[in-house]
């Protein structure tokens, strides 16, 4: 295969992951930590994070940041003041523009929700709230620690704060739920008239405790009704349907998510944090990620040693590596941007491409090329036709997202 050659490099984006939750919920694989400290050592991670970031500085200088997301865990368990003290370090370090999508994760409850002004105020401008259900009873099976009440006081309080891009993130085929519920709860999400939705079927992930003590879901039957009665109830509203899980109204698309899921670059800084940079000089792709635990992360951020490993994406594996992305979203990509964002030519896979075609999975149109309605049934089964031999020997796991949203 022929190396690399990057005309011009992806946009940039900037991840801060924030690692502490008030409980640790069964169904979440993310890297989230409960609080068990009184007082979360804010200050003493803001400084890790900066440090951080100061030194992937040489990897990206005079590069652009064009979206800025801090996910989690629960970034809104932090103090108003430590992410304003973070944003002015982050804008100190980088070039980003003033108007740059900058998401921040929220959850509800009234101790998050007093904050979300000064959260305004300190330039988050984005907030995705994690609501997963406005039934008690599915966030009680949930172990969530809001109740409905305060899903939709969360919501309110927002927009009374001057948040004009608002997420909710919303999860089906909940224990006990029914496909009236399912409907329910989306409808609640629609009428507070969010700018997005990302509607997610729960999954049962591992090494969580709801993989060794399964709750009772929903028959598969029913968790696909709810699917696609979700699908039809969104559009109806106005919700356009843009990747496997996210709707936006009025184009209200993320920003950051859509740079992932483009293959666009990005900076990880905090614990477990992933990034992926294209490198000019070298023709390189590579995925780094910091060290999971936060009392390592914070213990080793001033160092190499806050890496906690890296990976050089081969030729070989760069259309999975772009696909795993890019087929996600209902338009696809473009063929010039796979070309501009990997550095290589999309036509080295052109024979697995047009079976893919043959078989109903993928289209083109113009330039772009997408999966097509039965390809998005079976994305796994088309994405594996990408892996060149013996990969899944070699291939490490990297999430497709570090967060859902
Ligand atoms: C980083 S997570 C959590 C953000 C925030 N701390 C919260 O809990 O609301 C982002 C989103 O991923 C979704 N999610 C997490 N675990 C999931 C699972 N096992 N299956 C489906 N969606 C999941 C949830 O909707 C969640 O809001
Ligand atoms: S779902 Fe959210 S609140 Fe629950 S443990 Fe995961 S990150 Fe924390």
């Amino acid at each position: 295969m022929s190396v690399r050659n990057f005309t011009d490099l992806p946009p940039l984006s900037l991840y801060i992951h924030i690692p502490w939750c008030l409980k640790k919920c069964p169904y979440c694989d993310f890297n989230s930590h409960e609080n068990r400290h009184d007082v979360l050592p804010e200050q003493q991670y803001v400084d890790a994070l900066l440090a951080d970031l100061q030194q992937e500085l040489p990897e990206i200088w005079g590069r652009q940041i064009v979206s800025i997301f801090i996910g989690g865990g629960t970034p809104s368990l932090f103090s108003a003041s430590a992410i304003d003290s973070l944003l002015s370090g982050v804008r100190a370090l980088t070039a980003a523009s003033p108007t740059v999508e900058i998401t921040m994760e929220a959850n509800p409850g009234t101790f998050e929700q007093k904050k979300f002004r000064d959260f305004r105020e300190a330039g988050i401008n984005r907030l995705s709230i994690g609501v997963q259900s406005f039934n008690d009873q599915c966030l009680n099976a949930l172990g969530r620690v809001h109740d409905s009440g305060e899903a939709e006081r969360a919501f309110v309080m927002a927009r009374e704060a001057g948040f004009d891009n608002i997420n909710i993130d919303l999860m089906y085929g909940l224990p006990e739920q029914s496909l009236t519920m399912a409907h329910a709860d989306l409808s609640t999400a629609i009428n507070l008239q969010p700018e997005h939705i990302s509607y997610y079927q729960l999954t049962l992930e591992p090494n969580t405790l709801f993989a060794s003590q399964p709750p009772a879901l929903p028959h598969d039957d029913i968790r696909w009704d709810m699917h696609t009665q979700g699908v039809q109830l969104l559009s109806e509203h106005g919700f356009k349907r843009y990747e496997v899980s996210a709707y936006a109204r009025d184009n209200n698309t993320c920003q950051h998510n859509q740079n992932y899921w483009l293959y666009g670059d990005y900076v990880g800084i905090g614990a477990g944090a992933h990034g992926k940079l294209s490198m000019a000089a070298t023709g390189e792709i590579v995925r780094r990620w910091k060290r999971k635990h936060p009392t390592q992360y914070l213990e080793h951020a001033h160092s190499e040693q806050r890496i906690g490993g890296q990976h050089t994406v081969t030729a070989e594996d760069t259309a999975l590596d772009f696909l795993m992305n890019a087929l996600r979203l209902t338009d696809g990509f473009t063929i010039p941007l796979f070309q501009l964002h990997t550095g290589m030519a999309l036509h080295q896979w052109q024979t697995v491409i047009n079976k893919a075609i043959d078989d109903g999975l993928l289209e083109t149109k113009g330039v772009s090329l997408s999966t097509t309605e039965h390809g998005f049934d079976y994305l796994n089964e088309l994405l594996e036709r990408f892996i060149p031999d013996e990969a899944e020997h070699r291939y490490p796991v990297i999430p497709l997202l570090q967060s859902k949203d």
